[in-house]
C-alpha cells in the first residue's frame, strides 16, 4: 500500500507572520504521518522558520535548487544547504520553473540526484499543455518527460520519489482534469517507470496529481486507484482547506 501524500506548494505568496500562523493553525490538527505525509513547501527565507515549527507530522519543502553543491549561481539555492536546515522535500520541475526559468529536461534530472544525494525527497512535476492534450500526444509527451528525468536513477531512488502530475491547463484555472483522465496518465506514467524499472519498483513509487485541486474534488480525485495524493497551489494558502485536504487523504 502506497501512503498518500498532500503537498502545499505556496509558491511566491505568504509573508513570515502568514507563513507562522498558518503552522499555528495547522500543527496540533494534522494527522499522523503513519497515515498520510502532509507537506508545505514555501519561498526559501522562511523554510528555517518553519522547520523550527514543523511538529511531528508536518514536512517543510524547498519549491526549486540548484544541481550544484556552490558555486557562482546568483539568486541560486544549493542542496547542502537546504539540508542543513532541516528541509526534507524539494519540488523540482515545476512548470512555472520550466517556463519562466527554462529548467529542462536535463536539469530536472541533474536536480534529482542532487536532492538524493542530500537526503532530500524530490517532488518531480511532470505535465502537458493544453496543445498537446488537445492534439492527443499527451502519453508520449509526459513519457518523454519522465524518461530524461529518471535518467541514472536506482530502484531505491525511484521507490523514494514522488512524481506529481500536472497538466498546466488546469494549474490555477479551476479547470480540473476528470478524475479518469489524471488516473489514466497517472496509470500511463506507472506504466514508463514499469518498463524502465520492473513492476514492483512502480507499484512502489507515489504519484499525485496537481492543478485546481480542492476541498471540494479532493475526495474523487483520491478514489481513483493510482492517485496517490495531491500538489496543490491555491488551495492549500488557507489553513481549513489544508486541513481537510490532509484529512481526505487519511480516507484513501
Ligand atoms: P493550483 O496549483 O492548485 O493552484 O492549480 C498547483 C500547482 O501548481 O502545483
Amino acid at each position: 500500500m502506497r501512503k498518500p501524500i498532500i503537498a502545499g506548494n505556496w509558491k511566491m505568496n505568504k509573508s513570515r507572520d502568514e507563513a507562522l500562523q498558518f503552522i499555528y493553525n495547522v500543527n496540533m490538527k494534522v494527522p499522523s504521518s503513519e497515515f498520510v505525509d502532509s507537506v508545505v513547501c514555501a519561498q526559501s527565507p522562511i523554510l528555517r522558520d518553519l522547520v523550527k515549527r514543523q511538529g511531528d507530522s508536518l514536512r517543510v519543502g524547498a519549491q526549486t535548487m540548484h544541481y550544484l553543491d556552490n558555486g557562482a549561481f546568483t539568486g541560486e539555492i544549493s542542496a547542502p544547504l537546504l539540508e542543513s536546515i532541516g528541509v526534507t522535500y524539494v519540488v523540482l520541475g515545476h512548470s512555472e520553473r520550466r517556463a519562466y526559468y527554462n529548467e529542462t529536461d536535463t536539469d530536472v534530472n541533474k536536480k534529482i540526484h542532487q536532492a538524493f544525494r542530500y537526503g532530500l525527497t524530490p517532488i518531480l512535476c511532470v505535465g502537458e499543455s493544453l496543445e498537446i492534450r488537445e492534439a492527443g500526444t499527451t502519453d508520449p509527451y509526459i513519457k518523454d518527460q519522465v524518461v530524461a528525468a529518471l535518467k541514472g536513477l536506482g530502484t531505491e531512488q525511484i521507490k523514494a520519489l514522488v512524481i506529481a502530475y500536472e497538466p498546466i491547463w488546469a494549474i490555477g484555472t479551476g479547470k480540473t482534469a476528470t478524475s479518469e483522465m489524471a488516473n489514466d496518465t497517472i496509470r500511463a506514467i506507472r506504466g514508463v517507470v514499469k518498463g524502465l524499472y520492473n513492476d514492483e519498483t512502480a507499484e512502489a513509487m507515489r504519484i499525485q496529481y496537481g492543478g485546481s485541486v480542492k476541498p471540494a474534488n479532493i475526495d474523487e480525485l483520491l478514489s481513483m486507484s493510482d492517485i496517490d495524493g495531491a500538489l496543490v497551489g491555491g488551495a492549500s494558502l488557507d489553513a481549513e482547506s489544508f486541513l481537510a485536504l490532509v484529512n481526505a487523504a487519511v480516507k484513501k
